[in-house]
């Protein structure tokens, strides 16, 4: 087994500061240089980690033991770094292995930590505690006692604490539901998500003071990208805008365990048959921002693609539902040089392939806005999306 040596851990850091420089488009700031040099990042993590060699390759198992190199680069690589599977179940196919702790890239870390805009003294409260490497940065700049973080997975939870205990650290961990916050020490300067959400749990604005931020990894079930921004203002609700680029691990208490042929298409739904112009490519197979736009119009809408689905005349379709999976479509492509009209299947009480063709339609007329455009408002009454100003809002369900 390779040691890995100061030096080589110093060479390592500072190459990595600099991959994160250049994501940042500016050196990281001096304050955050010493937050890094105080917690190396390979403290944190677990003797198994897994990796892919690229994005459509399953996750296998990197043990330090057996390829410390590898290990090593991963650590020290500007890449985010799974180090849980499937709730800490491996399952029996590794095909189906899918992250569910990981420490995030190092770009993505520092960048959060700039949008946050922290000053000395400033009471954070971070959801996902991971492994604990976010909460290290946090304390070395803030102190112990104003940094509490929230893990949802005990075992998760248990080795964030001894890594932070282990290098020095003593931040409060918390085992439990961060869509609640934490109460005991609210309220906070800042809150921090580290893991993504659909909708912006209210008791973080509750639990910020007035003027107080909120930044969180934001998706949807259309697409993934983005970190927004949320000022708390003093009238119960909070606003914001969106950072483009990011994914992030889904927060667990907002999943979905949603099967097309087990819990929305049944037997017995007769659809609807209509046609339409709309290429199917271009709102489920666009840009992210595309996507990210159309979500913000679709809300509850999520889709699949299904290829060589075995039907007469069918190449491919895509498949269009609600998340309470009462409302679906299909949309079919017969393979041919036809890219004009596709046959449209719907059932359900909601249109919901109507929904994504008029949500395209406002995206076009709307001059394609992308993320930097739109915005969110949260109230105790529900989340409104808009773009460009507050005003021009809709609800998101
Ligand atoms: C990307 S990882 C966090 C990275 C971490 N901040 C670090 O520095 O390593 C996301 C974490 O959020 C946790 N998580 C998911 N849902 C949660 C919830 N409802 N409450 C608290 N933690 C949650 C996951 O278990 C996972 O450990």
């Amino acid at each position: 087994m390779t040691t890995h040596q100061p030096d080589l851990e110093q060479t390592a850091l500072r190459g990595l500061l600099q991959a994160v420089s250049r994501h940042l488009g500016h050196d990281v700031a001096p304050e955050w240089c010493r937050a890094a040099e105080a917690t190396p990042r390979h403290r944190f993590l677990p003797d198994r980690i897994w990796l892919s060699s690229d994005d459509d390759e399953p996750l296998t198992p990197c043990d330090r033991e057996r390829e410390p190199d590898r290990w090593f680069a991963a650590a020290y690589g500007d890449v985010p770094v799974v180090t849980q599977i499937n709730d800490g179940h491996e399952p029996e196919d590794a095909s189906d292995a899918s992250p569910s702790s990981s420490a995030s890239a190092p770009s993505v870390v520092f960048q959060m930590l700039e949008l946050l805009g922290l000053a000395p003294g400033m009471r954070v409260l971070e959801i996902g505690a991971g492994t604990g490497f976010n909460a290290a940065l946090l304390s070395h700049r803030l102190g112990d006692v104003n940094v509490t973080t929230i893990e949802i997975d005990p075992t998760v939870a248990e080795l964030a604490r001894s890594s932070l205990r282990a290098n020095g650290y003593a931040p409060a961990v918390v085992c439990g539901d961060g869509s609640l916050g934490w109460s005991a020490e609210a309220p906070y300067d800042r809150v921090v998500a580290t893991c993504s959400v659909r909708q912006v749990p209210y008791t973080w604005i509750e639990q910020t003071r007035p003027g107080g931020v909120i930044l969180t990894p934001w998706c949807d079930d259309w697409s993934h990208c983005g970190l927004l921004r949320l000022t708390v203002g003093d009238d119960g609700g909070a606003m914001g805008r969106y950072t483009p680029d990011s994914a992030f691990i889904l927060m667990r208490t907002q999943r979905h365990d949603l099967r097309l042929f087990r819990d929305v298409v049944m037997d017995d739904h007769v659809p609807t048959e209509s046609t339409t112009t709309l290429d199917p490519w271009a709102v489920a197979d666009s840009p992210i921002e595309t996507q990210f736009a159309l979500g913000h119009r679709l809300g509850d809408l999520w889709y699949a693609w299904h290829h060589d689905p075995d039907l007469d005349g069918v190449d491919t379709r895509l498949w269009v539902a609600t998340t309470d999976g009462t409302s679906w479509a299909a949309v079919d492509w017969d393979g041919t040089d036809n890219t004009e009209h596709y046959t449209v299947w719907q059932h359900g009480p909601r249109r919901v392939w109507n929904e994504v063709e008029a949500a395209h339609r406002w995206w076009l007329d709307n001059g394609r806005p992308g993320p930097d455009r739109l915005g969110l408002t949260v109230t105790p009454n529900g989340q409104w999306a808009w773009l460009d100003h507050p005003t021009n809002s809709w609800p998101l369900r």
